[in-house]
């Protein structure tokens, strides 16, 4: 009997975690975050804990999201260079500037965005229409969403920074000429909580005809 209500005790407790974890995001195996609490969750993050790592495994199944992301004909243009030893993360810390180093330096995954050139909106050798690379930048920003939205799901932080210097990270990580570098992106997991940013009105940002 007595070890019933024990056993009660318990379960009634762990029903009770997520609802005092309010603003963390359900863990996976459990699926139940949907994409509202997902947005509702994730914010630019700029104090991790550095306490806590992130798996090699868990950056692929991050990218294997992000491999789900829609592309310019399907060219799949995006490319990820990942640091994950702690070398390799120092390293890329020094090449985002003192501002956004000081923010993410507990954050144990350093990821740098890039994509190929002349694919995405290209046709023949040539740029389809006006945008040109520009068509590359954003299948590069879309697949950047999907990975940022996935690492939430999965409980983790993230911050993109576009202040980074790509002269540096080019040669840190012999990404090739060819390749337009793009975003850093810090993951890892919030030290404490964000300042909510405010958004425009919906009126201010779309025209319904
Ligand atoms: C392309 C891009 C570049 C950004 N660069 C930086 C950056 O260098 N440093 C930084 O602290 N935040 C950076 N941010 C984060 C934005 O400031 C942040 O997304 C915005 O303020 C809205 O806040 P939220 O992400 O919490 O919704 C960047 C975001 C994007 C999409």
């Amino acid at each position: 009997m007595k070890k019933k209500i024990i056993l009660a005790v318990i379960a009634g407790a762990a029903m009770l975690l997520p609802i005092a974890c309010t603003n963390q995001a359900p863990a996976p195996e459990s699926g139940a975050a949907t994409l509202d609490e997902l947005f509702a969750t994730r914010r630019s993050i700029r104090s991790y804990d550095a306490s806590k790592t992130i798996s090699a495994e868990e950056v692929r199944t991050l990218l294997t999201a992000a491999q789900q992301a829609p592309s310019w004909a399907n060219t799949q243009t995006s490319r990820y260079y990942v640091a994950v030893s702690p070398e390799k993360v120092a390293a890329a810390k020094e090449c985002i500037g003192e501002r956004n180093a000081q923010n993410v330096a507990g954050a144990p995954v350093i990821i740098v965005s890039t994509f190929v050139k002349g694919q995405s909106g290209f046709g023949r050798g040539q740029a389809v229409n006006e945008v040109g690379e520009g068509w590359g930048a954003y299948d590069n920003g879309l697949s950047n969403a999907y990975l940022i939205l996935k690492a939430r799901e999965m409980g983790f932080d993230t911050l993109i920074m576009g202040f980074r210097e790509s002269d540096r990270l080019r040669a840190l990580f012999a990404i090739p000429e060819g390749e337009e570098v793009m975003a850093v992106i810090a993951l890892g997991y919030r030290a404490g909580e964000p300042n909510q940013p405010r958004h425009k009105s919906l009126d201010e940002i779309a025209k319904f005809f």
